[in-house]
């Protein structure tokens, strides 16, 4: 913040312009640092990982995943689980901030191994998969030689959507009659379909607004608060919700920190992708719920749940977040506008601490600890999760492109 103040000198007044230090120049002042720092232990992830790489138990090659610290062990997984093309993606991002011809090599490796999920219809988490990875390289790279790829996947994920219902079904087989599953993670998904609109078919946007029109009308209680899994109808004389899950969460009526924060950025994006107001004015209704809740705690990192208060944070929820508001920040302006990104200038702030950023042999080569994967399965409490680095080093690069 520039400030003039007056000052005097050898008798003299004088007027001088001073800079005073705000938490966002602050931070933005530590962005080469912070990106040369994970770069760096990105490169050790590389290095590391491609030493445990296998295969799993169908023969499907592994990746890093996350890292489990009461194992002192990378987390190596499938390529076809939901977060493979997290890896990459941050790898893509990390080359994007330092130029780093390494990350350019590592990146390539592994969003390559990809290419099986293009033809995946058992699950909507391709769109994760393929649009973090491949998405970034074709962008970054300017290239269009992955377009192929990432619309056979876009029509992968598209065979799940359910035209009675204007919903994709997030989990469960293709042709399951008994559940329809729903979550709100599956709005992240919607970003491919939107891309493949413009690149190849408009059929796909059709699809992806549906999906986010009926989401935002059964998927949130009156206050935006998330529920993570809903379970509908499908038969047409009947088309409505018939379960709700606890899911991830708590419990069925708490609200699961990052599904929220899925929802968050994913109308954001929605309203990035087509210009709908309504999907700008939820993501502010979704973001308020998480900013104004009385059990966030203050340096802006939830718990895994806003109703488990004091228990263990979610460091992925908190970055997924700060991710969505830097871009509504951007859409909204005024004051409204400089509040949302106060907010996630808060929250970058305390992962980039050493409360949360890992040293380089703290994590396996991940930046950020502290997240949960999925507390009631007892899976990947207080894990490093991949997820989790990716949104963080793409919510400090969308600050840095709207400083
Ligand atoms: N989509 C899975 C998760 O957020 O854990």
């Amino acid at each position: 913040m520039k400030k003039e103040m007056m000052m005097t000198f050898a008798g003299m007044a004088l007027a001088v312009s001073v800079v005073s230090a705000t938490p966002e120049t602050d931070l933005l002042a530590r962005l080469p640092g912070i990106f040369k720092d994970s770069a760096e232990h990105y490169v050790q992830l590389d290095a590391a990982a491609r030493k445990l790489a296998g295969v799993d138990k169908k023969g499907n090659p592994t990746f890093p995943h996350g890292y489990a610290p009461e194992k002192g062990e990378i987390d190596m997984r499938s390529i076809l689980w939901w977060t493979s093309g997290h890896t990459p993606g941050t790898m893509w991002y990390l080359y994007e901030a330092t130029g780093d011809a390494r990350l350019k090599d590592a990146a390539t490796h592994w969003t390559e191994m990809l290419a099986p999920n293009a033809k995946v219809t058992t699950n909507h988490d391709v769109g994760f998969i393929m649009y973090c990875s491949y998405g970034n390289a074709r962008r970054i790279l300017k290239t269009d030689k992955y377009d192929a790829l990432l619309l056979e996947t876009a029509d992968s994920l598209s065979k799940r959507f359910n035209p009675t219902l204007g919903l994709i079904r997030s989990w469960g087989a293709i042709d399951e009659k008994k559940n329809f599953l729903v979550i709100p993670d599956n709005m992240m998904n919607l970003e491919l379909l939107e891309w493949a609109s413009k690149h190849g078919d408009r059929r796909f946007d059709k699809v992806a607004c549906s999906h986010a029109d009926v989401t935002m009308k059964h998927h949130f209680k009156a206050d935006g608060g998330a529920y993570h899994v809903l379970n509908y109808d499908q038969r047409p004389e009947y088309l409505s919700v018939q379960e709700i899950r606890r899911g991830q969460g708590l419990g069925p009526e708490t609200v699961w920190s990052r599904g929220q924060s899925w929802a968050i950025y994913g109308y954001s994006m929605m309203y990035r992708e087509t210009g709908v107001k309504a999907y700008l004015d939820f993501a502010q209704k979704v973001a308020d719920y998480a900013i104004n809740h009385p059990n966030m705690p203050s340096d802006g990192v939830p718990c895994w749940d806003y109703g488990a208060p004091g228990q263990e944070r979610d460091s992925s929820a908190a970055s997924i977040m700060a991710a969505g508001l830097i871009e509504i920040a951007g859409f909204v302006g005024g004051p409204k506008g400089a509040m949302y990104r106060a907010y996630a200038v808060r929250q970058l702030t305390s992962l980039s601490s050493p409360e949360y950023f890992a040293k380089a042999d703290e994590a396996g080569g991940f930046l950020l600890k502290h997240g949960v994967g999925s507390h009631p399965s007892k899976s990947e409490i207080d894990h490093s999760l991949n997820y989790g680095d990716y949104y963080y080093i793409e919510a400090l690069l969308r600050l840095q492109a709207t400083k």
